[in-house]
Protein backbone atom coordinates (compact mmCIF):
# COMPACT_ATOMS: atom_id res chain seq x y z
CA UNK A 1 0.00 0.00 0.00
CA UNK A 2 1.37 3.54 -0.70
CA UNK A 3 -0.50 6.59 0.07
CA UNK A 4 1.14 9.97 -1.37
CA UNK A 5 -0.60 13.73 0.29
CA UNK A 6 -0.44 16.72 -1.37
CA UNK A 7 -1.12 19.51 0.79
CA UNK A 8 -2.97 23.04 -1.16
CA UNK A 9 -5.44 21.55 -3.65
CA UNK A 10 -5.04 25.03 -5.11
CA UNK A 11 -3.85 24.94 -9.13
CA UNK A 12 -0.03 23.40 -8.78
CA UNK A 13 -1.31 20.61 -5.99
CA UNK A 14 -4.42 19.48 -7.79
CA UNK A 15 -2.53 18.94 -10.50
CA UNK A 16 0.11 17.35 -9.66
CA UNK A 17 -2.05 15.45 -7.54
CA UNK A 18 -4.21 14.71 -11.09
CA UNK A 19 -0.94 13.35 -12.48
CA UNK A 20 0.32 11.09 -9.53
CA UNK A 21 -2.80 9.59 -9.91
CA UNK A 22 -2.58 9.08 -13.42
CA UNK A 23 0.48 7.70 -13.61
CA UNK A 24 -1.54 4.78 -11.20
CA UNK A 25 1.72 4.30 -9.24
CA UNK A 26 -0.03 4.43 -5.47
CA UNK A 27 -3.61 3.70 -4.44
CA UNK A 28 -4.36 6.46 -2.34
CA UNK A 29 -3.69 10.22 -2.85
CA UNK A 30 -5.17 12.65 -0.10
CA UNK A 31 -5.36 16.61 -1.04
CA UNK A 32 -5.38 18.97 2.01
CA UNK A 33 -6.53 22.28 1.76
CA UNK A 34 -7.26 24.98 4.45
CA UNK A 35 -10.30 25.78 2.36
CA UNK A 36 -13.37 24.79 3.16
CA UNK A 37 -14.85 21.56 0.98
CA UNK A 38 -12.16 22.64 -1.76
CA UNK A 39 -10.17 19.84 -1.66
CA UNK A 40 -12.80 17.77 -1.16
CA UNK A 41 -14.48 18.97 -4.63
CA UNK A 42 -11.06 18.69 -6.68
CA UNK A 43 -10.75 15.01 -5.20
CA UNK A 44 -14.31 14.24 -6.39
CA UNK A 45 -14.30 15.64 -9.65
CA UNK A 46 -10.68 13.85 -10.62
CA UNK A 47 -11.76 10.67 -9.22
CA UNK A 48 -14.79 10.96 -11.58
CA UNK A 49 -12.45 10.82 -14.04
CA UNK A 50 -10.87 7.39 -13.02
CA UNK A 51 -13.36 5.39 -15.68
CA UNK A 52 -12.41 7.80 -18.60
CA UNK A 53 -8.76 8.45 -18.24
CA UNK A 54 -8.42 4.64 -16.46
CA UNK A 55 -6.51 4.80 -13.29
CA UNK A 56 -7.53 2.87 -10.01
CA UNK A 57 -5.90 5.35 -7.64
CA UNK A 58 -7.99 6.41 -5.29
CA UNK A 59 -8.30 10.32 -4.42
CA UNK A 60 -9.78 12.11 -1.93
CA UNK A 61 -9.95 15.51 -0.05
CA UNK A 62 -10.25 16.97 3.39
CA UNK A 63 -9.98 20.37 5.02
CA UNK A 64 -7.48 20.34 7.10
CA UNK A 65 -8.00 17.67 8.92
CA UNK A 66 -4.43 15.97 8.78
CA UNK A 67 -5.47 11.95 9.97
CA UNK A 68 -6.48 11.26 6.73
CA UNK A 69 -2.53 12.02 5.28
CA UNK A 70 -1.81 9.37 8.03
CA UNK A 71 0.96 6.93 6.77
CA UNK A 72 2.02 8.84 3.80
CA UNK A 73 4.95 7.85 1.78
CA UNK A 74 5.50 10.83 0.35
CA UNK A 75 3.99 14.88 1.24
CA UNK A 76 3.91 17.33 -1.49
CA UNK A 77 3.56 20.68 0.41
CA UNK A 78 1.86 22.92 -2.03
CA UNK A 79 0.26 25.75 0.38
CA UNK A 80 1.06 29.27 0.20
CA UNK A 81 0.15 32.20 -1.72
CA UNK A 82 1.31 32.24 -5.15
CA UNK A 83 3.02 35.25 -7.36
CA UNK A 84 1.13 37.82 -8.88
CA UNK A 85 2.20 40.48 -11.60
CA UNK A 86 5.19 42.69 -9.92
CA UNK A 87 5.98 40.40 -7.31
CA UNK A 88 9.37 38.24 -6.91
CA UNK A 89 9.09 34.90 -5.25
CA UNK A 90 10.89 36.46 -2.20
CA UNK A 91 7.81 38.69 -1.95
CA UNK A 92 6.23 35.89 -0.48
CA UNK A 93 8.39 34.79 2.28
CA UNK A 94 6.65 36.02 5.52
CA UNK A 95 3.27 34.53 4.90
CA UNK A 96 4.03 31.25 3.00
CA UNK A 97 7.31 30.58 6.26
CA UNK A 98 4.52 30.89 8.51
CA UNK A 99 1.87 28.04 6.36
CA UNK A 100 4.99 25.64 5.88
CA UNK A 101 5.70 25.86 9.03
CA UNK A 102 2.72 24.74 10.44
CA UNK A 103 1.97 22.56 7.59
CA UNK A 104 4.89 20.44 8.03
CA UNK A 105 3.81 20.05 12.55
CA UNK A 106 0.55 18.97 10.73
CA UNK A 107 2.35 16.24 7.98
CA UNK A 108 4.81 15.10 10.52
CA UNK A 109 2.79 13.70 13.17
CA UNK A 110 0.61 11.76 10.95
CA UNK A 111 3.49 10.60 8.59
CA UNK A 112 7.02 10.44 10.61
CA UNK A 113 8.45 8.37 8.09
CA UNK A 114 7.10 10.10 4.55
CA UNK A 115 9.45 11.89 2.14
CA UNK A 116 8.59 15.58 1.85
CA UNK A 117 8.23 17.81 -1.53
CA UNK A 118 8.53 21.30 -0.86
CA UNK A 119 7.06 23.42 -3.69
CA UNK A 120 5.93 26.80 -2.14
CA UNK A 121 8.04 29.85 -2.67
CA UNK A 122 10.27 31.42 -2.23
CA UNK A 123 11.27 27.58 -2.93
CA UNK A 124 15.32 27.20 -1.72
CA UNK A 125 13.61 29.22 1.56
CA UNK A 126 10.20 27.42 2.30
CA UNK A 127 12.28 23.58 1.99
CA UNK A 128 14.91 25.19 4.17
CA UNK A 129 11.80 25.89 6.30
CA UNK A 130 10.13 22.50 5.98
CA UNK A 131 13.32 21.20 7.41
CA UNK A 132 14.05 22.88 10.46
CA UNK A 133 10.46 22.02 11.29
CA UNK A 134 10.53 18.75 10.25
CA UNK A 135 13.86 17.64 11.96
CA UNK A 136 13.61 15.18 9.71
CA UNK A 137 17.69 13.39 7.73
CA UNK A 138 18.24 15.69 5.57
CA UNK A 139 17.88 13.09 2.22
CA UNK A 140 14.39 12.77 3.36
CA UNK A 141 13.19 17.04 2.85
CA UNK A 142 13.77 18.45 -1.06
CA UNK A 143 12.21 21.11 -2.75
CA UNK A 144 11.09 20.92 -6.13
CA UNK A 145 12.42 23.37 -8.67
CA UNK A 146 14.76 22.00 -10.87
CA UNK A 147 13.10 19.70 -12.93
CA UNK A 148 10.38 22.59 -13.48
CA UNK A 149 13.29 24.99 -14.76
CA UNK A 150 15.18 22.46 -16.80
CA UNK A 151 11.51 21.38 -18.35
CA UNK A 152 11.01 25.28 -19.63
CA UNK A 153 14.71 24.97 -21.00
CA UNK A 154 14.38 22.01 -22.92
CA UNK A 155 10.96 22.84 -24.33
CA UNK A 156 12.30 26.49 -25.56
CA UNK A 157 15.28 24.19 -27.37
CA UNK A 158 13.18 22.06 -28.75
CA UNK A 159 10.89 25.00 -30.27
CA UNK A 160 14.17 26.43 -31.81
CA UNK A 161 15.70 23.33 -33.20
CA UNK A 162 12.42 21.91 -34.08
CA UNK A 163 13.32 18.28 -32.19
CA UNK A 164 11.53 16.15 -30.27
CA UNK A 165 11.46 17.78 -26.37
CA UNK A 166 12.20 14.38 -25.48
CA UNK A 167 15.70 14.19 -26.98
CA UNK A 168 17.09 17.21 -24.84
CA UNK A 169 18.92 16.44 -21.59
CA UNK A 170 19.98 18.97 -19.39
CA UNK A 171 21.36 20.19 -15.80
CA UNK A 172 20.47 23.26 -14.34
CA UNK A 173 21.88 24.19 -10.77
CA UNK A 174 21.34 27.10 -8.31
CA UNK A 175 18.51 29.12 -6.98
CA UNK A 176 14.74 28.69 -8.06
CA UNK A 177 14.83 32.61 -8.69
CA UNK A 178 16.86 34.80 -11.77
CA UNK A 179 20.42 33.55 -10.26
CA UNK A 180 19.46 29.85 -11.37
CA UNK A 181 22.41 28.43 -13.56
CA UNK A 182 21.67 26.61 -16.91
CA UNK A 183 24.20 24.63 -17.59
CA UNK A 184 25.05 24.12 -21.48
CA UNK A 185 28.19 22.16 -21.34
CA UNK A 186 25.91 19.72 -19.73
CA UNK A 187 23.01 20.03 -22.20
CA UNK A 188 22.52 17.40 -25.31
CA UNK A 189 20.31 16.61 -27.94
CA UNK A 190 20.07 12.90 -28.41
CA UNK A 191 23.51 12.74 -26.84
CA UNK A 192 24.50 15.27 -29.25
CA UNK A 193 26.46 18.78 -27.56
CA UNK A 194 23.80 21.70 -27.72
CA UNK A 195 26.92 23.75 -28.35
CA UNK A 196 27.50 21.69 -31.70
CA UNK A 197 23.75 22.47 -32.67
CA UNK A 198 23.03 26.17 -31.61
CA UNK A 199 25.49 29.19 -31.93
CA UNK A 200 26.03 30.81 -28.32
CA UNK A 201 24.35 33.84 -29.37
CA UNK A 202 20.87 31.43 -29.10
CA UNK A 203 21.68 28.96 -26.54
CA UNK A 204 22.43 33.04 -24.54
CA UNK A 205 18.86 34.06 -25.36
CA UNK A 206 17.32 30.60 -24.19
CA UNK A 207 19.48 30.40 -21.10
CA UNK A 208 17.82 34.11 -20.27
CA UNK A 209 14.21 33.47 -21.16
CA UNK A 210 14.40 30.08 -18.86
CA UNK A 211 15.88 32.54 -16.11
CA UNK A 212 12.51 34.61 -16.88
CA UNK A 213 10.00 31.80 -17.35
CA UNK A 214 8.04 31.66 -14.23
CA UNK A 215 7.84 35.72 -15.05
CA UNK A 216 7.00 35.42 -18.60
CA UNK A 217 4.03 33.07 -17.55
CA UNK A 218 2.92 35.21 -14.53
CA UNK A 219 2.60 38.46 -17.19
CA UNK A 220 0.50 36.08 -19.49
CA UNK A 221 -1.94 35.00 -16.97
CA UNK A 222 -1.69 37.44 -14.35
CA UNK A 223 -0.64 34.19 -11.77
CA UNK A 224 2.17 31.62 -11.75
CA UNK A 225 1.50 29.04 -14.23
CA UNK A 226 0.58 25.06 -12.79
CA UNK A 227 0.65 22.36 -15.04
CA UNK A 228 4.55 22.23 -15.49
CA UNK A 229 5.36 22.82 -11.66
CA UNK A 230 2.31 20.17 -11.14
CA UNK A 231 3.82 17.54 -13.71
CA UNK A 232 7.19 18.05 -12.27
CA UNK A 233 6.33 17.60 -8.64
CA UNK A 234 4.78 14.31 -9.68
CA UNK A 235 7.99 12.96 -11.50
CA UNK A 236 9.77 13.33 -8.24
CA UNK A 237 7.15 11.25 -6.38
CA UNK A 238 7.28 8.65 -9.10
CA UNK A 239 10.98 8.35 -9.06
CA UNK A 240 10.49 7.97 -5.16
CA UNK A 241 7.28 6.06 -4.76
CA UNK A 242 9.19 3.27 -7.70
CA UNK A 243 12.45 3.28 -5.84
CA UNK A 244 13.77 4.58 -10.18
CA UNK A 245 17.36 5.83 -9.05
CA UNK A 246 16.59 8.92 -11.64
CA UNK A 247 18.80 11.71 -11.82
CA UNK A 248 16.73 14.75 -11.51
CA UNK A 249 17.99 18.48 -10.26
CA UNK A 250 16.18 18.77 -6.98
CA UNK A 251 16.90 21.52 -4.34
CA UNK A 252 18.66 19.68 -1.47
CA UNK A 253 20.61 20.42 1.57
CA UNK A 254 24.15 20.94 1.21
CA UNK A 255 26.63 19.94 3.64
CA UNK A 256 30.01 21.16 1.61
CA UNK A 257 29.16 19.73 -2.13
CA UNK A 258 30.07 23.00 -4.59
CA UNK A 259 31.86 24.69 -1.54
CA UNK A 260 28.14 25.13 -0.01
CA UNK A 261 27.28 24.33 3.23
CA UNK A 262 23.97 24.41 5.39
CA UNK A 263 22.08 25.44 2.80
CA UNK A 264 19.02 24.34 0.22
CA UNK A 265 20.14 24.75 -3.55
CA UNK A 266 19.71 23.20 -6.79
CA UNK A 267 21.80 20.33 -7.60
CA UNK A 268 21.60 16.87 -9.64
CA UNK A 269 20.53 14.12 -7.10
CA UNK A 270 19.42 10.75 -7.26
CA UNK A 271 16.10 10.14 -6.21
CA UNK A 272 15.06 6.82 -4.53
CA UNK A 273 12.91 5.33 -2.43
CA UNK A 274 14.33 6.59 0.84
CA UNK A 275 14.61 10.29 -0.68
CA UNK A 276 18.15 11.88 -2.03
CA UNK A 277 20.02 8.94 -2.24
CA UNK A 278 23.04 10.74 -3.52
CA UNK A 279 24.17 14.49 -4.38
CA UNK A 280 25.99 14.52 -7.70
CA UNK A 281 28.90 16.48 -7.88
CA UNK A 282 29.93 17.73 -11.46
CA UNK A 283 33.34 18.90 -12.45
CA UNK A 284 32.16 23.01 -12.72
CA UNK A 285 34.75 25.00 -14.77
CA UNK A 286 35.34 28.47 -12.81
CA UNK A 287 32.61 30.35 -14.50
CA UNK A 288 29.73 27.92 -13.62
CA UNK A 289 31.21 27.53 -9.73
CA UNK A 290 31.21 31.44 -9.85
CA UNK A 291 27.40 31.57 -11.03
CA UNK A 292 26.41 29.15 -8.48
CA UNK A 293 28.32 30.86 -5.22
CA UNK A 294 26.31 34.09 -6.70
CA UNK A 295 22.84 31.61 -6.74
CA UNK A 296 24.04 30.40 -3.43
CA UNK A 297 24.87 33.96 -2.20
CA UNK A 298 21.38 34.93 -2.95
CA UNK A 299 19.09 32.13 -1.32
CA UNK A 300 21.20 32.82 1.75
CA UNK A 301 20.21 36.37 1.84
CA UNK A 302 16.82 35.55 1.96
CA UNK A 303 17.22 32.72 4.30
CA UNK A 304 18.65 35.10 6.72
CA UNK A 305 15.05 36.27 6.28
CA UNK A 306 13.47 33.31 7.95
CA UNK A 307 15.39 34.01 10.92
CA UNK A 308 13.99 37.69 11.55
CA UNK A 309 10.56 36.87 11.14
P1 LIG B 1 -2.96 28.46 -5.27
O1 LIG B 1 -3.36 29.71 -4.59
O2 LIG B 1 -3.71 28.03 -6.48
O3 LIG B 1 -3.00 27.25 -4.22
C1 LIG B 1 -2.49 27.34 -2.94
C2 LIG B 1 -3.47 26.62 -2.03
O4 LIG B 1 -2.89 26.56 -0.72
C3 LIG B 1 -4.83 27.32 -1.91
O5 LIG B 1 -5.86 26.45 -2.31
C4 LIG B 1 -4.90 27.67 -0.44
O6 LIG B 1 -6.23 27.59 0.11
C5 LIG B 1 -3.99 26.62 0.16
N1 LIG B 1 -3.52 26.96 1.52
C6 LIG B 1 -3.12 28.15 1.99
N2 LIG B 1 -2.78 28.03 3.28
C7 LIG B 1 -2.94 26.74 3.61
C8 LIG B 1 -2.73 25.99 4.80
N3 LIG B 1 -2.28 26.56 5.91
N4 LIG B 1 -3.01 24.68 4.78
C9 LIG B 1 -3.48 24.07 3.66
N5 LIG B 1 -3.69 24.74 2.52
C10 LIG B 1 -3.43 26.04 2.48
O7 LIG B 1 -1.40 28.58 -5.61
P2 LIG B 1 -0.55 27.67 -6.61
O8 LIG B 1 -0.49 28.28 -7.93
O9 LIG B 1 -1.01 26.28 -6.47
O10 LIG B 1 0.92 27.83 -5.98
C11 LIG B 1 1.22 27.25 -4.73
C12 LIG B 1 2.64 27.62 -4.27
O11 LIG B 1 3.57 27.01 -5.15
C13 LIG B 1 2.93 29.12 -4.33
O12 LIG B 1 3.74 29.48 -3.24
C14 LIG B 1 3.70 29.27 -5.63
O13 LIG B 1 4.51 30.42 -5.65
C15 LIG B 1 4.50 28.00 -5.61
N6 LIG B 1 5.02 27.58 -6.90
C16 LIG B 1 6.27 27.03 -6.90
C17 LIG B 1 6.84 26.54 -8.04
C18 LIG B 1 8.17 25.88 -7.99
O14 LIG B 1 8.78 25.65 -9.04
N7 LIG B 1 8.69 25.52 -6.85
C19 LIG B 1 6.14 26.66 -9.34
C20 LIG B 1 4.80 27.21 -9.23
C21 LIG B 1 4.27 27.66 -8.04
C1 LIG C 1 7.38 29.44 -11.39
O1 LIG C 1 8.58 29.30 -11.65
C2 LIG C 1 6.38 31.10 -9.90
O2 LIG C 1 8.02 29.59 -9.10
C3 LIG C 1 6.97 29.76 -9.99
O3 LIG C 1 6.48 29.32 -12.23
Amino acid sequence: MSKVTVVGAGNVGATCAENVARMDICNEVVMVDIKENFAEGKALDQWETSPVNYFDTRITGSTNDYSKTAGSDVVVITSGIPRRPGMSRDDLISTNAGIVKSVTENVIAHSPDCVIIVVSNPLDVMTYQAYLTAQFPSNKVMGMAGILDTARYRSFLAMELNVSPKDIQAVLMGGHGDTMVPLPRYTTVAGIPVTEMLSMERINAIVERTKKGGGEIVNLLGISGWYAPGASAAQMVEAILKDSKRIFPCCAYLTGQYGVNDLYLGVPVKLGKSGIEEIIELQLNDEEMAMLHDSAEAVRNTVSVLSKL
